[in-house]
């Protein structure tokens, strides 16, 4: 049972400026939780129990966020507030949280090599910390991919999500081999290809899962595209010496809500601000007015 994830939250989130000039991307709001605990959640709910957070500068707010709040939960108490206390139950999950540093910024496989000592010798998941996974994060798709992990022996399982051609450039995209199906074995997977070379349109949809090999593989991973090291080279080169790697499909019902720039930043707070229980129906009065 593989009960350990690795969250990277390094990134500066440049293309979010000056929202993030000085809090985490990962900590802005996307209805009423920050996007970084609507990860842990999710990861909670698949049987996650160790997380391990990969932070840099300014990322402090992250580990306040998880930390329990004694003082605050005291007075909530003695002043009556018992639905505002209810918030702040994800601070009693059942998980251990460790932090350590990426000092320089050399990418997203460098990010996860960080995590190496720590990691040592167990299979892990890697879940990024500014991707949501389905509205609310109620997907089981760590589950689902742990279970295909164990099941078929493999060292590496991607998840994916099929996007618009005009959107390969911005992802890992798989290259499968044989048909394609909710579970797929993969070939290869190219790094933010032209549209002329995407092998397909089944986009990284920011989770994996690892045998403790791709850190051998993340040793060796030269800088690629953008100059940065990059996890999808190490895959690659699991891939290369033979190594089993498996796709497994979002379903439709589980949208990835991308909260890496602003126009997918902004489509997911209105979306998930127009299901809050609460406010949701009279914001949906409010849009169709702004609407005219
Ligand atoms: C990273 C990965 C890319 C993946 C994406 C979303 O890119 O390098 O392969 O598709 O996350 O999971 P980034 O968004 O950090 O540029």
């Amino acid at each position: 049972m593989i009960d350990l994830a690795l969250v990277p939250v390094a990134g500066w989130g440049t293309r979010m400026l000056p929202a993030t000039k000085s809090q985490p991307k990962e900590m802005l709001p996307v209805g009423r939780k920050p996007v970084v605990q609507y990860v842990i959640e999710e990861l909670v709910n698949s049987g996650i129990r160790q997380v391990l957070f990969i932070t840099g500068q300014g990322k402090t707010s992250i580990e306040n966020h998880f930390d329990i709040d004694a003082p605050l939960i005291t007075y909530l108490r003695e002043t009556g507030r018992e639905e505002q206390l209810q918030d702040l139950q994800f601070e009693r999950e059942d998980v251990e949280y460790f932090y350590t540093r990426q000092r320089r910024q050399l990418g997203l496989g460098h990010a996860v090599l960080c995590g190496k000592a720590m990691i040592g010798q167990h299979p892990f998941v890697v879940a990024l910390g500014d991707s949501i996974i389905g509205r609310h994060a109620q997907s089981d798709i760590v589950s689902r991919m742990t279970t295909v992990f164990e099941r078929e022996k493999a060292d590496i399982v991607v998840c994916f999500e099929e996007v618009p051609a005009e959107e390969v450039v911005q992802y890992g995209i798989a290259k499968p081999k044989g048909a394609v199906g909710e579970v797929f074995e993969l070939a290869d997977l190219v790094e933010k290809p032209s549209i002329a070379e995407a092998p397909s349109r089944l986009a990284v949809a920011a989770r994996y899962v690892f045998s403790p090999e791709i850190f051998e593989a993340l040793a060796e991973t030269k800088p690629g595209k953008g100059g940065e090291i990059q996890l999808t080279d190490a895959i690659r080169i699991l891939l290369k010496r033979g190594r089993k790697g498996i796709g497994v499909k979002l379903a439709a019902n589980e949208q990835r809500f991308d909260i890496g720039n602003f126009e997918s930043y902004f489509q997911a707070f209105i979306e998930f601000a127009l299901h809050d229980p609460q406010y949701g129906p009279a914001l949906r009065e409010h849009v169709r007015k702004l609407l005219g």
